[in-house]
């Protein structure tokens, strides 16, 4: 059967079926994909049945998997590919990723392999709520005059761990850990797609200021290009289903998990990251 393709929205995000991504996925499908997510950025697949291997084994197909030493106790157990995100408690204790994401992001912009695109299965979820939203930076590029495309060519954003949102709410020991681990790091405020050349906005949330300004001086540019590509005609809001498999592209994409729900009702998540290039030089913290 050949690949189907639905829109999700005008500005990114489609569906795809007709391929058993849980089954054997052959070359000309694997290819099929990659063209369909390069275009539309946000990929979602349908009613999938995947254990931890078959996710990996699937993710695999399309590049290298990070085994996330970036952030590792939020590892599944024995699974060093797969971080596990959920509000469900372990060992008595609050999940450490309950909150995880709460904040416009591209994965793993704080460290010196930013992720090229992320793979994420919902397995349990809400009544109600827990959605995901993602905007499309490569649109959001686009659309800035040419004046303002010279000024972010020249930019160097600057990725603090201290603004992932929800650290304050986490074990501080392991934050301090984490904070070791990923000190500032400066990427290019204009990323390339590798394969298809489009040029996109590399700035969110978790950037503090722009490398050699203060952030009192970057601060009014960051909040306007956060505010311009997370305009509601440039973003997809996903409404998960147990099964759903949603690949996006953090080259071209930011996202957000919303905090829309009731958090005594599990969440339960568990995401592939594919690595990107190394790139970024470690900086100090900004200056106010
Ligand atoms: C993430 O930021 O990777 C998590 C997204 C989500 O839980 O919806």
């Amino acid at each position: 059967m050949e690949m189907q393709v639905k829109q999700l929205s005008h500005a990114l995000g489609v569906e795809l079926s007709g391929i058993d991504i849980a089954g054997e996925v052959n070359e000309v499908e694997v290819a099929a994909i990659r063209a369909a997510w390069n275009e539309h950025h946000v990929i979602v697949f349908r009613d999938v049945d995947l254990t931890p291997d078959r996710h990996i084994a699937f993710s695999r197909r399309f590049g290298a998997l990070d085994d996330h030493a970036s952030t590792p106790h939020d590892r599944l157990a024995d699974y060093p590919q797969l971080l596990e995100i959920t509000n469900i408690p372990k060992n008595g204790l609050p999940s450490q990723t309950r909150n995880t994401g709460r904040n416009w992001h591209s994965d793993y912009s704080y460290t010196n392999r930013p992720a090229a695109a992320s793979m994420l299965y919902c397995t349990e979820k809400p009544p109600v709520g827990g959605d995901t939203m993602f905007c499309n930076m490569a649109r959001a590029y686009d659309d800035l005059s040419d004046k303002m495309k010279g000024i972010v060519a020249d930019l160097q954003s600057v990725y603090d761990f201290n603004l992932v949102s929800g650290v304050g709410k986490r074990d501080p020991q392991k934050i301090a850990e984490l904070l070791k681990l990923n000190p500032p790091i400066a990427h290019p405020c204009v990323r390339i797609h590798p394969d298809s050349g489009a040029k996109a906005i590399y700035v969110s949330e978790r950037a503090s200021h722009f490398d050699g300004m203060t952030i009192a001086e970057s601060a009014p540019l960051i909040n306007f290009l956060c505010a311009h590509a997370t305009l509601p005609e440039n973003v997809y809001r996903h409404q998960w289903r147990v099964g759903d498999l949603v690949c996006w592209d953090n080259r071209t994409v930011m996202h957000m998990a919303l905090g829309d729900f009731d958090q005594t009702q599990p969440r339960h998540m568990l995401r592939t990251t594919l690595q990107g290039e190394k790139s970024g030089y470690v900086v100090e913290p900004g200056e106010k």
